[in-house]
């Protein structure tokens, strides 16, 4: 397939990119590097399959030559990124959302969004099925982000509704893995970060909060299998081990650093306290469960963290 992908720079978007490319696809990137990196795809300059545009989605665009899918990924999504930038995440999963539709819907391609587990918002459910709407601060500080995915939500089945471009949505859950920004904020960088410069790791709250981590390649994996079905209806994609945030924190010390100190920090404003995808339908649709386990998902995160903690600032 010749595939059109937004946010190709980003975390995960550059893995998608490399599995696409495995898989023998041809990928016309879009990134405008509001959060994402050229480092991220520096490894594809040579590669004849893969052309990068510096193009912002949420402007008119059009891209040359046929194509058969359409991957919008396109949007900050670390906390970080998204309250520093929060005009820009709502128009990207708005008019973002919408220019992307309209290019698929013109060339008769299918469609990917990875919208978030944060449409479930601080959730009443769980773990969190699909079926469950959430419950979402709409004029809290996150609502900028969850807001804009509900939206790219909505807008995405109607133009399937409508249009019956053939649509696909995945809500994503906390991921992690090399590529990463070790200051965007989220907890598996922040907490590399400190423990690799021997600092004392940063718990917000008790710690009793709880959080599920899947590894970049089974989240994509998930992804390309939910691009191939016919699946019209979000599913969720995430690795269904929950732990406390505190239990992480501390398997990451005793395996970096067993002396480091924990501290402990208020909780921000509408943090969930809980996170665990109920993945039945992933499972049962597209066979697909996570397979990398965190021991093995965190040894090749610390890999590349290292290097980069070692680079002087
Ligand atoms: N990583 C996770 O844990 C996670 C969880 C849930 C959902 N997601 C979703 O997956 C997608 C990728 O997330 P990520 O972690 O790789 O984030 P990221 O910030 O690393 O990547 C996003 C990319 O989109 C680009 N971008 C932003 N606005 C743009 C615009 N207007 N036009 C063109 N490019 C633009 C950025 O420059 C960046 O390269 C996002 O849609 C995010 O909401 C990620």
């Amino acid at each position: 397939m010749r595939i059109v992908i937004s946010g190709a720079a980003g975390f995960v978007g550059s893995h998608m990119c490399d599995r696409l490319l495995t898989e023998g696809h041809t990928i016309i990137g879009l990134d405008n590097f509001l959060t994402g990196n050229r480092t991220n795809i520096g490894h594809l300059a040579r590669e004849r399959r893969f052309e990068l545009i510096n193009q912002d989605v949420t402007e008119t665009f059009s891209v040359d030559g046929g194509f058969d899918a359409v991957i919008h990924m396109a949007s900050p999504a670390s906390p970080r990124d998204y309250l520093e930038h929060p005009i820009e995440t709502l128009e990207v999963g708005s008019v973002g959302t919408r220019n992307m539709l309209e290019i698929a819907l013109e060339h008769g391609a299918r469609f990917l969004l990875t919208s978030t587990s944060e449409c479930y918002g601080d959730p009443h459910v769980h773990p969190q099925v699909e079926t469950y709407w959430g419950n979402v601060n709409p004029v809290g500080p996150r609502s900028c982000y969850d807001e804009s995915k509900r939206f790219a939500e909505a807008i995405t089945m109607a133009y399937h509704r409508k249009y019956g471009v053939a649509t696909r949505i995945a809500r994503i859950f906390n991921t992690y893995g090399p590529r990463m920004k070790l200051d965007d904020g989220r907890v598996v960088p922040a907490f590399l970060d400190q423990v690799l410069r021997g600092e004392p790791l940063t718990v917000f709250g008790d710690g009793s909060q709880t959080r599920s981590f899947c590894y970049v390649s089974d989240l994509v994996d998930g992804l390309y299998r939910l691009l191939l079905s016919d699946e019209i209806y979000p599913v969720n994609l995430g690795n269904p081990n929950e732990m406390t945030i505190l239990q992480f924190a501390e398997a990451i010390r005793d395996r970096l650093n067993p002396g480091a100190p924990i501290a402990f920090q208020p909780l921000p404003e509408d943090d969930p306290k809980q996170r665990q995808p109920d993945i039945t339908k992933a499972r049962t649709l597209l066979n697909w469960e996570p397979k990398v386990g965190l021991d093995e998902g965190i040894a090749k995160t610390i890999e590349y963290f290292r290097d980069l903690v070692a680079v002087p600032a």
